[in-house]
């Protein structure tokens, strides 16, 4: 038996349960909002698409945390999203509190769950969830990489005229404008992409993927949740089926790449555990920079989270 809550039953948690839902691998998932029978409505819609897209995961809703008792896994998405001209970092002051009470309401029902936040901002927020939760840090992370990663991978399959399917890639760092794509990390089908486009070409959709969360609240006055939702989704696969799938995660640091004390977006070996292991590619001087400045700037994120005392 296993159990999924989804706290936020907004864009992108509803996308995450409907997505998770029709993975079938679940058997319940828990949908929990602070507005009324909100999550009520959209478990029952998506419970109502069962019979079409044939799962069997059964869906439920609710405003009341006793019915996320025993869960496997939680997936909080819980908070404001941001408005054209904000930055994820505008958001902490509201989603810091929501995120820390999120957590302490789920630890009240489910002594040790594996906790994926996905608000923002989300290097700082998986931090204090972490805080929050008195867990160990395999257990907490954060939802980023898979998203930057797709946006990078899909910007490459667009220019190349090629199948998203055959590109992999490697993001670190924050998820937020230092975030650094690795070109020499990136492959189509096994081929450097190196030696497939020209470089300024690969450069402007390594600039247009920093910016891909901001390109699309541009585009639609809210931020992105099919992507985002799915890649939620994706990493409770990984742990519910025990998969050790390599992806980029908001994981805990402790001395890898030079950093500790801190969330930021790294390779890790993710399964039934968690984060069963981060992997410390061999980077080189200017990509580490890179990495550095990001980290740099997600410690200035953490500075003010830590300042609220939440
Ligand atoms: P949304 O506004 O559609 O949904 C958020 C939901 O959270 C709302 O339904 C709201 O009622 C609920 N909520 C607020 N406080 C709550 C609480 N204390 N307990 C339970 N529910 C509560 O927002 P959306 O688009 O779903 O985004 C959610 C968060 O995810 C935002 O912070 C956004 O910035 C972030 N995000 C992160 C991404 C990532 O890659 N990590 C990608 C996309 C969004
Ligand atoms: C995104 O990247 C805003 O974090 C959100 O779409």
């Amino acid at each position: 038996m296993s159990k999924v809550t989804v706290v936020g039953a907004g864009n992108v948690g509803a996308t995450c349960a409907n997505v998770l839902a029709h993975k079938d691998i679940v058997n319940e998932v828990v949908l929990v909002d602070l507005k009324g029978d909100f999550a009520k409505g959209k478990a029952l819609d998506s419970w109502q698409q069962a019979p079409i897209d044939y799962y069997s995961t059964k869906l439920t809703g609710t405003d009341k945390y006793t019915a996320t008792r025993g869960s496997d896994i939680v997936v909080i998405t819980a908070g404001i999203p941001r408005k054209p001209g904000m930055s994820r970092d505008d958001l902490i002051s509201t989603n810091a509190k929501i995120v820390t009470s999120v957590t302490k309401s789920i630890l009240k029902y489910t002594k040790n769950p594996i906790i994926i936040v996905v608000s923002n901002p989300l290097d700082v927020m998986t931090y204090a969830a972490h805080k929050a939760s008195g867990l160990s840090d395999k257990r907490v992370f954060g939802m980023a990489g898979i998203l930057d990663t797709a946006r990078y991978r899909a910007f490459l399959a667009t220019e190349l005229n090629v199948s998203p399917k055959d590109i992999q890639a490697v993001l670190m760092g924050g998820h937020g404008d230092t975030m650094v794509p690795l070109p020499r990390y990136t492959t189509v089908a096994g081929i450097p992409v190196l030696e497939l486009i020209e470089k300024d070409k690969l450069k402007a959709i390594v600039e247009r993927t920093k910016k891909g969360g901001g390109e699309l609240v541009k585009l639609m006055g809210t931020s992105a949740w099919y992507a985002p939702g799915a890649a939620a989704a994706q990493m409770v696969e990984a742990i519910i089926k025990d998969e050790n799938r390599i992806f980029p995660v908001c994981a805990k640091l402790n001395g890898e790449y030079g950093l500790k004390n801190m969330f930021l977006g790294v390779p890790v070996k993710l399964g039934k555990k968690g984060i069963q292991e981060v992997l410390e590619l061999k980077l080189k001087a200017p990509e580490k920079k890179l990495l550095n400045k990001s980290a740099d700037h997600v410690r200035k994120v953490m500075q003010v989270f830590n300042k609220m005392k939440v």
